[in-house]
């Protein structure tokens, strides 16, 4: 009989905990701090958490299930994975790790971004001088940082303090993952709890300010009418999509590094609900803050006249309140190096679950795949460093973590939910946690998670397409942007046709006694 080599053994977190960080460390990133308040607040305030909590237990918690249960039953990154549920499905991984990759190279620019204004807190701190938006928060984030220019294809030069800043992004997540997950696994223990440490004390000099409860109320007092809006709805599913990082093969690739008989479902309801609380706990930071922004402003405001949107709440809106605050530059260093620390782990897990794939594929060594992606990652991500830059990354933002991860969550659904033995899987899962999982999982992977991803896409497609025709939008821009949708598409199943050497898992079939590691 002949005997095949042994696989080399699969890497392993250090720890139960490790994984739940990290986990939780991906969940956890830009999305709880500047996106769900806003969100929030904007879709029917307090009530918005009805919506927030039906979308969770219908398709966040559900899909989470799925793709850690899938990591960890298969071992293999979301290619290798996937490949193994159908021959034919292995391009739709390297079709979610594109799409990963498209927002790592924007994300990283944000990053970038909260560099620059912790560099200039702490030269205030430090300095003993005012921070450096006192005058005017606006045009130091336009003019200074970004130099942003008229239009997307007025690219101008690069602006420096975002090169910089970039390439500090990259130089980290390059440090942190080269190595393989030791270090990661070191690493989490302290970027997932140091925000949560940092908000924790931001609050604390925001609830005693001025006009901190009308923010606050502005924030809570449920408006129950809103709920009949169904874009209020929309928001909910896409905020919990998003803030899971649900469809990129995250997930499954960080799944894949858990030995096959650990908890799936109680970790999984531990990651959601701890992405939740975090997200609710930012926004009476954010809120106590903006109530103060505008109960502090020279010409009297209203807290929702102060809600700016997106980037603009966490880049600008906020930094002007932390000038008007005593103590400016110290809540300013606190407040970015929250948003960095935030961050950094969610960017990372993106960048992880690209090298898993690679690796599961190909024998080139962790070292030089992570240090190719890397550089990479900084020459693509100049186009957000010119001074076009922050046109382009709301259009791929548009297409990519909105349009994109729910196309890349429907197929991942339908393949799972219609050509694996989901009941065998449900069982499965059952038999390795505490928590028990009814039928119903299964009739949310088969029919209802896949219905809402279609109701979301095609939304948010109408969207974008509307956009394609509206003669104030850059047209041609956005236009890009679907091709792109389309590139991502082409380049996973490119990749999946070269052919690789793919190293079996240590163990393909679950022994007859249920037992391994
Ligand atoms: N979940 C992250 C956040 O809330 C965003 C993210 C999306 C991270 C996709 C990785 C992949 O910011």
């Amino acid at each position: 009989m002949s005997q095949k080599p042994r696989a080399p053994l699969r890497a392993r977190w250090d720890s139960r905990t490790a994984f739940l960080f990290a986990a939780i460390g991906s969940a956890v990133g830009l999305g709880n701090l500047w996106r769900f308040p806003y969100i929030a607040a904007s879709n029917g305030g307090g009530a918005f958490l009805i919506p927030y909590f039906v979308a969770l237990l219908t398709a966040g918690i559900p899909l989470l299930i799925l793709e850690v249960g899938i990591g960890q039953r298969l071992q293999q990154g979301a290619p290798g994975a996937l490949g193994r549920i159908g021959k034919g499905f292995e391009w739709v991984g390297w079709w979610a790790l594109a799409v990963g990759s498209m927002i790592s190279f924007y994300y990283a620019a944000v990053m970038a971004w909260s560099w620059d204004y912790l560099w200039f807190s702490l030269k205030a701190l430090f300095c003993g001088t005012g921070v450096p938006w006192q005058q005017d928060a606006e045009s130091f984030f336009t003019t200074f940082v970004l130099q942003k220019s008229a239009g997307p294809w007025e690219f101008g030069g690069l602006s420096w303090p975002v090169v910089i800043g970039l390439a500090l992004t990259w130089v980290a997540v390059f440090l942190i993952i080269h190595r393989g997950l030791k270090v990661v696994s070191k690493v989490v223990m302290v970027t997932v709890p140091l925000p949560i440490i940092l908000l924790v004390a931001l609050l604390i000099r925001t609830i005693y300010l001025n006009g901190a409860e009308a923010g606050l109320a502005y924030y809570l007092t449920p408006r129950f009418e809103e709920l009949l809006k169904p874009s209020v709805w929309l928001a909910a599913y896409g905020q919990v999509f998003f803030s899971l990082s649900l469809g990129f093969g995250i997930m499954i690739a960080y799944a894949s590094y858990e030995p096959r008989r650990s908890d799936v479902n109680n970790d999984c309801l531990i990651v959601s609900f701890a992405d939740a609380a975090i997200s609710f706990f930012a926004g009476f930071v954010v809120f106590t803050t903006l109530g103060y922004l505008a109960m502090a402003s020279a010409v009297p405001t209203t807290v929702p006249e102060v809600v700016g949107a997106g980037p603009g709440l966490t880049f600008i809106t906020y930094p002007k309140a932390i000038a008007l605050m005593p103590g400016a530059a110290l809540v300013g260093a606190l407040f970015f190096l929250a948003l960095l620390t935030l961050g950094i782990d969610s960017l990372f897990s993106i960048v992880e679950a690209i090298i898993t794939g690679i690796e599961d594929k190909w024998p080139i060594g962790r070292d030089k795949i992570t240090a190719i992606f890397c550089a990479g990652g900084m020459l693509i991500g100049l186009l957000y460093a010119t001074h076009a830059g922050y046109h382009w990354l709301g259009i791929v933002d548009g297409w990519m973590s909105d349009f994109g991860l729910a196309a890349v969550g429907l197929v991942e659904c339908i393949i799972i939910g219609w050509f694996y033995k989901t009941g065998e899987l449900r069982r499965w899962l059952n038999s390795v946690s505490e928590v028990h999982i009814g039928p119903w999982w299964e009739v949310c992977i088969k029919f209802i998670t896949p219905a809402i991803l279609v109701v979301v896409m095609t939304l948010t497609l109408l969207g974008l397409v509307g956009q394609m025709f509206d003669p104030e939008k850059p047209r041609l821009a956005i236009l890009v942007g679907g091709l792109l949708s389309v590139v991502v598409i082409v380049v996973g199943v490119l990749v999946a046709r070269i052919s690789g050497e793919v190293v079996p898992p240590e163990r393909p079939e679950l022994p007859a006694d249920g037992k391994d590691e």
